[in-house]
């Protein structure tokens, strides 16, 4: 697939070079090409690739969304007409003060952001866990993957994203419709308490057992 980041921090740059080493088409979509945090990520893969964020999203057919969520609002509005028809994923998380969710739990950050692109298909993927586990998603020792839970109105943009959480070693889990971006959100301050606040190791995450 052709593959376009906004933000590729500590959550978009291990996303990038694991979907590029799965022989996935990757592009930055980097305003700066040239600033220290665009030549990290792109130093982690001679794969990789950079481009204005316009062009990086025309190119794509999933683009991933790996930013601060209170930059959200500012960069999708510039980018809207890019985004209409695209399957955006949606890897941020509204965390507010004292790790409480930052839309007081009234409605998720991924309802916010399908709300302002009707016309882009919007899957909240990647986001219950911490970075540490999007660098490496090995748990080798167990007989079923690691599970990593998703969700979004779109069932077409929903395959295609299970389809690229499976290439990077999880168990694609689909939780449902956009109504269920809410319950993830918690359950990321879930994972984030027990461990940024707790001192629980990172390298924990759930798996789905079914009978
Ligand atoms: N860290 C985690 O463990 C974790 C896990 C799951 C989900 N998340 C969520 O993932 C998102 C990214 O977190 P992160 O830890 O990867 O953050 P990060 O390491 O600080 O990276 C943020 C990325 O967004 C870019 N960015 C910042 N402001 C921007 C703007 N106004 N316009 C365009 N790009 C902008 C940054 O580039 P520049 O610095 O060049 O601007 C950088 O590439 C957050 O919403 C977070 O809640 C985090």
């Amino acid at each position: 697939m052709n593959i376009a980041f906004l933000g590729y921090g500590q959550v978009g740059a291990p996303l990038a070079d694991h979907l590029a080493r799965a022989g996935h088409n990757v592009t930055l979509g980097a305003a700066e090409p040239f600033s220290d945090r665009a030549l990290k990520a792109l130093r982690r893969n001679a794969e990789l690739k950079a481009a204005p964020p316009r062009e990086a999203i025309l190119g794509a057919d999933v683009v991933f969304l790996a930013t601060p969520f209170a930059a959200n609002e500012a960069l999708l509005m510039a980018v809207a007409t890019e985004l209409v028809g695209k399957v955006l994923v949606d890897c941020t998380n509204p965390v507010g003060p004292g790790l409480n969710h930052g839309l007081n739990s009234a409605r998720s950050g991924t309802e916010m952001i399908q709300t302002l692109l009707p016309a882009t298909k919007v899957v909240k993927a990647f986001t219950i866990y911490g970075f540490e586990n999007l660098e490496n998603s090995a748990y080798p020792g167990y007989n079923v993957k690691p599970a990593m839970l998703f969700c979004g109105a779109d069932a077409a943009a929903k395959q295609r994203v299970a389809r690229l959480i499976g290439d990077l070693g999880w168990e694609p889990v689909d939780t449902g419709g956009i109504e269920q971006a809410l319950p993830l959100e918690h359950m990321t301050l879930l994972w984030i308490r027990m461990v940024r606040l707790g001192g629980q190791s990172p390298h924990v995450v759930w798996a789905a057992l079914r009978r």
